[in-house]
């Protein structure tokens, strides 16, 4: 972990807000899953973080990616990914998207029956399965609910999977992805046993992707076991889809203090709000908060952004030791979704990327107003 001096100089001599990443805990990280998920295959769900800085060091280091959209596609082969390294997933992928999977050779995930016949011909497909379960995490992020837009039916996978192998694709076998940042196992258990209650139905398959969804504090070691077993029902090998648990513990948000302000609350006003991280007012998600000076007694203080809206509070009760406008905070976790779903909402120019390993890399420059009207007429 950066310590309080490192992430103070880098505030310092980059600016704030600034998101700055540590390559240690990335590969950390993934020792972790390489060790827990010990035959799998990887694919970085890439809409977590997708700079191509650390794309290129897990594509280094033998990981391929998950891709949602043309612009993912695009950024796998730009750090030199193959067909074989490339997934193509989504409920609703457009013409550009097919065409160009299929121009990799990637491998799609069909998310409805319907697209067996929009796949271009000889196809690599997996079939996402929607195991119709409610799971522990906040309403937005569950995706393996019966109600949730993703996947097909139990019922239905093995028709798609024979239709897929009637239309002369490649049908390599099941996917399922129940939500993000989910804590308990038993969830994840939960889905992979309604999975193999399939087995009579489909038979044996090449693949089983179970996906991603874990929480930086799940019991992956759990997780991977059931996994295992439910692949093993079906003689299949394991692929998995890991985002958050790749790259949330290695990025922190550093924000600096403006000033203070009491109303019925009181608040430390921040120069980094909803724009720079909007897990907080979209999932109601908690970020460990860091002060990066220490001064007195500490009293408690809402975070708040610079945008004119209630819900720009990026932490509820911190706290914090008499705060001073130049005080630096470091919030936690903010490395998976937080660049990636940043926004030049207010004509606020994004924040720079900054990666420490052994020294710093910018390795993303921080917009202006210049580059954020540059497409407009
Ligand atoms: C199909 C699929 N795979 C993997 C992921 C990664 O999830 P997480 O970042 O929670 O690991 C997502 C996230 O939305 C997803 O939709």
């Amino acid at each position: 972990m950066l310590t309080d001096a490192q992430l103070l100089g880098a505030a310092q001599r980059f600016g704030t807000p600034l998101y700055v990443y540590d390559a240690a805990e990335l590969d950390a990280a993934l020792a972790r899953v390489r060790n827990a998920f010990a035959d799998a295959r990887v694919f970085y769900a890439m809409k977590a973080n997708p700079n191509l800085t650390l794309l290129r060091r897990l594509r280094s280091a033998g990981v391929g990616f998950e891709c949602v959209s043309a612009g993912e596609l695009a950024r796998a082969v730009k750090v030199g990914a193959g067909g074989g390294e490339v997934l193509v997933n989504g409920p609703a992928k457009s013409a550009e998207e097919y065409a160009e999977g299929a121009r990799l050779g990637a491998t799609f995930v069909v998310d409805r029956a319907e697209e067996v016949q929009l796949l271009p011909p000889r196809s690599r497909a997996l079939v996402r399965v929607n195991p119709a379960l409610k799971v522990s995490t906040h309403d937005h992020l569950a995706t393996g609910a019966a109600s949730s837009k993703f996947g097909v039916t139990l019922l239905e996978a093995p028709q798609v999977l024979e239709a897929l192998r009637n239309a002369g694709h490649q049908a390599l076998g099941l996917h399922v992805h129940i939500g993000s940042a989910i804590r308990d196992a038993g969830d994840f258990a939960a889905a992979f046993s309604r999975l193999t209650e399939l087995k009579e139905a489909v038979g044996p398959l090449e693949v089983l992707d179970v996906g991603g969804g874990w929480s930086l504090d799940a019991d992956l070691d759990g997780i991977a076991r059931q996994a295992r077993q439910a692949a093993a029902t079906f003689g299949a090998q394991l692929w998995v889809e890991p985002g958050r648990y790749l790259v949330a513990g290695a990025g922190v948000l550093l924000t600096g203090v403006v000033g203070r302000k009491h109303t019925g609350r009181d608040f430390v006003l921040i120069d980094a709000g909803m724009s720079e991280l909007i897990r907080p007012m979209l999932y109601g998600a908690e970020h460990p908060v860091r002060a990066l000076w220490q001064r007195g007694e500490a009293a408690t203080y809402d975070l708040a952004g610079p945008a004119c809206e209630s819900g720009d509070v990026l932490a509820r009760d911190v706290p914090l030791p008499m705060p001073q406008p130049g005080d630096v905070l470091a919030l936690g976790e903010a490395g998976a979704y937080g660049a990636a779903m940043s926004s030049t909402y207010l004509t606020r120019p994004r924040p720079a990327e900054v990666l420490w390993d052994g020294d710093w890399q910018v390795i993303r420059r921080r917009e202006n107003a210049e580059t954020i009207w540059a497409a407009e007429l």
